[in-house]
């Protein structure tokens, strides 16, 4: 994608608060996993708005490195959580998730919804051991067949845009080769989608009549108006699932 489409991808969501397939009963449950302290320290990877980064902060009394590659995205977060209260437990980080800058074996969790696409699980979890204390944890989401034999539409479309999507079970075989035992797993509910697809709709039909002059940012709108439509007909055969993983000692 040239810098003018992620321009446009980026003011797509930039005022989203939901910016993959998300449910923050899920969020909750990942977090009842791990024990975390005022000392603690979670690293929120691709934490893009910060949905899941003020939830951490909410929920947790952890420090939180919230980092995503796009600085835009972290400004507008640092004032949203200073206005909780909790501002003094974030810090923001402008890096490659594959490339945190980031003492080996400082870190009690790495945090990462809906982001480990982007560079993929494999690569995710080697480069983020190093960092993890001894018995560390790794939460992430990502989007998984739910079915041995999903239409070829949807395998063709995924293939495009994501080919290493797997399932929880491929997830899971990547993980342990990876030394990391698995410590919880579950499916999003219905609503998780929802939360990501009825807002995304919306500013669809709202962008395109003011885009509509503009070629690249319409190529964007009919990118995102075609995820929408494949999920439309065919989401019930993938879905979005979480692992909580721990560094094996
Ligand atoms: C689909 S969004 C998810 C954002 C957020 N975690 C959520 O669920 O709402 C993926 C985010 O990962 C960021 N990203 C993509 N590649 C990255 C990389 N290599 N390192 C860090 N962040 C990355 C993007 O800028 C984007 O904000």
């Amino acid at each position: 994608m040239n810098d003018d489409a992620t321009h446009y991808l980026i003011t797509f969501f930039e005022p989203l608060e939901f910016l993959a397939p998300a449910d923050p009963a899920a969020t909750e449950r990942a977090l009842a996993n791990i024990p975390l302290d005022a000392s603690s320290c979670i690293v929120d990877v691709g934490c893009g708005t910060g949905r899941q980064t003020l939830q951490l902060l909410a929920e947790t009394p952890a420090q939180v490195i919230a980092s995503d590659l796009e600085s835009s995205l972290l400004v507008e977060l640092v004032q949203r959580a200073a206005s909780t209260g909790a501002g003094n437990r974030l810090r923001t980080l402008t890096a490659d998730m594959l490339a945190l800058p980031v003492n080996e074996g400082s870190i009690d969790a790495v945090y990462a919804e809906g982001s480990i696409y982007c560079v993929g699980i494999e690569r995710a979890l080697k480069a983020w051991y190093p960092l993890l204390k001894p018995g560390g944890y790794v939460c992430f989401s990502d989007a998984g067949f739910t079915t041995p034999n999903p239409p070829k539409e949807a395998v063709a479309f995924w293939q495009a845009e994501y080919p290493d999507m797997g399932t929880p079970e491929s997830a899971k075989h990547i993980a342990l080769a990876a030394g990391y035992n698995i410590i919880d797993e579950y499916w999003m509910v219905q609503s998780a989608w929802d939360n990501y697809y009825e807002p995304y709709a919306e500013r669809l039909a709202s962008l395109k009549p003011q885009w509509q002059e503009n070629p690249v940012a319409m190529d964007v709108l009919a990118s995102l108006e075609h995820e929408l439509a494949m999920y439309r007909a065919y989401g019930d055969s993938y879905g979005y699932y979480f692992l909580v993983l721990q560094k094996a000692a």
